[in-house]
């Protein structure tokens, strides 16, 4: 298993930093979610200090549906970055945190009435128009709720526009092919008088355009492609008298969970990207003010793992070897979402010349709940410890308590110590919105 951040290896152990797996277990039990808060904030760093550009603003907006609870919107926000929304959920979570609720940037393709007066009335700095009833019904809720009595104000909005760009990454995550369910296509007959629309709103402030082409991806190209294509659109606009202000590009920027995956080097990355937008913007005579991009999986997974016991080995009549954990497709859906693969090790023996194959599974009534098929691993004895790498994006944030199971506690850590930033879930919580 390929060790991120701050993991290392003492005497045949897996530590982040100097706490070994083993304490982390006797101190706050497994399953658990441990994040490597330093290495956090260097890859948020990495970010801010690699996107950036002399000829206008540059954003970095942290994807929440990665991981979002309010500790995680604390240290996002102390870093100095943005972030973005796609529901109430989220926005009332950040607006608990110390995050600056007008640096959210809010999205989704079916905002509800509720969520956007939510928005609206938190002050949301940014709303990112999904669709032409949208724009109906964000007026209406900007109308009641901030122009009553003659009072002007003005939304701010992006509008979300699908550029038609092949990422070449997995059919679930892909959004930018011409039947997605995302944004309005930059092919539309109408696209240009759903612009005008939004541009002549009495109640919006019209100030770009995002895109963003799915996740998971490796291929730089397809970023470029993206970032061309959307300039193209814009001149296409400014053309027809409406200034692009900003331009959002998405995430989306592939990370490493396996061999199997071939990240790019993100620094190198980052400035190459504002470079071609920088150079397309000028080839295209326009001038933007702001260039945001907002990347999730990028900024935390490889900074998370999860920590499990491994209850019990079971070899199967057909042959199979199977390691029992105490967690559960419950806090990693993506192996039997997606076919998702992971890396895992025994924490408490990294290295053993007495090796053998296994499958990792779940405790689920569910016969794929499985983590990890066919991994070698040192020969695992009950009650070894079981470290999953690379699970800080979208393991947590799509858990589940499927079969009433409760959800593991997650702490954050760093150089200053260790954190709790949610609770294991107990009993009590699993019933506590059932009604006697
Ligand atoms: N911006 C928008 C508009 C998005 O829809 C997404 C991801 C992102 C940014 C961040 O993408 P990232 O940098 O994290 O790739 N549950 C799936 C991933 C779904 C991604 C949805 N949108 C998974 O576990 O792989």
């Amino acid at each position: 298993m390929r060790l991120f951040g701050n993991l290392n290896i003492k005497d045949n152990e897996v530590f982040l930093g100097p706490y070994s797996m083993s304490y982390l277990r006797e101190n706050y039990k497994t399953p658990l979610y441990i994040v490597d808060e330093d290495f956090f904030r260097e890859t948020i760093r990495k970010f801010r200090d690699n996107f950036v550009s002399d000829n206008f603003e540059t954003k970095v907006l942290y994807a929440s549906k990665a991981l979002l609870n309010i500790y995680t919107a604390n240290v996002v926000s102390d870093e100095g970055i943005a972030i973005d929304a796609v529901s109430g959920g989220e926005i009332y979570t950040i607006s608990k945190s110390n995050m600056d609720v007008g640096n959210i940037y809010f999205h989704g393709n079916n905002k509800l009435v509720e969520e956007l007066e939510l928005a609206v009335n938190l002050g949301v700095g940014k709303i990112v128009i999904d669709n032409e009833a949208e724009i109906d019904r964000l007026e209406d809720v900007v109308r009641r709720l901030k122009c009553d009595d003659g009072n002007k104000f003005k939304q701010r909005v992006l509008l979300r526009l699908n550029p038609g760009i092949d990422a070449h990454t997995h059919e679930y995550i892909s959004t930018s092919k011409n039947d997605s369910k995302f944004g309005l296509s930059i092919f539309s007959n109408d696209i240009f008088d759903i612009i005008s629309r939004i541009n002549d709103s009495e109640y919006l402030e019209f100030l770009g355009f995002h895109a963003h082409i799915g996740s998971q991806v490796f291929r730089e190209e397809s970023f470029f492609d993206e970032a061309k294509t959307m300039i193209d659109f814009m001149r296409k606009t400014e053309d027809r008298s409406i200034k692009v202000r900003e331009l959002n590009l998405g995430g989306g920027f592939g990370i490493y969970y396996t061999e199997e995956d071939e990240p790019f080097e993100l620094g190198g990355f980052l400035r190459r990207y504002v470079k071609v937008c920088e150079d397309y913007l000028k080839e295209n005579d326009l001038e933007i003010d702001t260039l945001t991009i907002e990347p999730g999986r990028s900024l935390i997974s490889n900074c998370g793992h999860t920590l499990y016991t491994a209850s019990s080995t079971k070899k199967t009549y057909g042959g199979k070897n199977f390691v029992f954990i105490d967690g559960s497709m419950n806090d990693n859906i993506r192996p039997a979402l997606y076919g998702a693969k992971y890396e895992a090790c025994v924490a408490n023996r990294f290295d053993s010349s007495d090796e053998e194959v296994y499958t990792i599974a779940g405790k689920c009534c569910e016969s794929g709940d499985i983590i990890i098929k066919d991994i070698k691993l040192p020969r695992v004895e009950d009650d070894d410890l079981i470290l999953v790498g690379s699970t800080g994006a979208y393991n947590y944030s799509m858990a589940s308590n499927y079969n009433r199971v409760a959800r593991p506690e997650m702490i954050f850590v760093s150089k200053d110590g260790i954190n709790v930033a949610v609770k294991r879930e107990t009993y009590e919580d699993i019933i506590k919105n059932d009604v006697f």
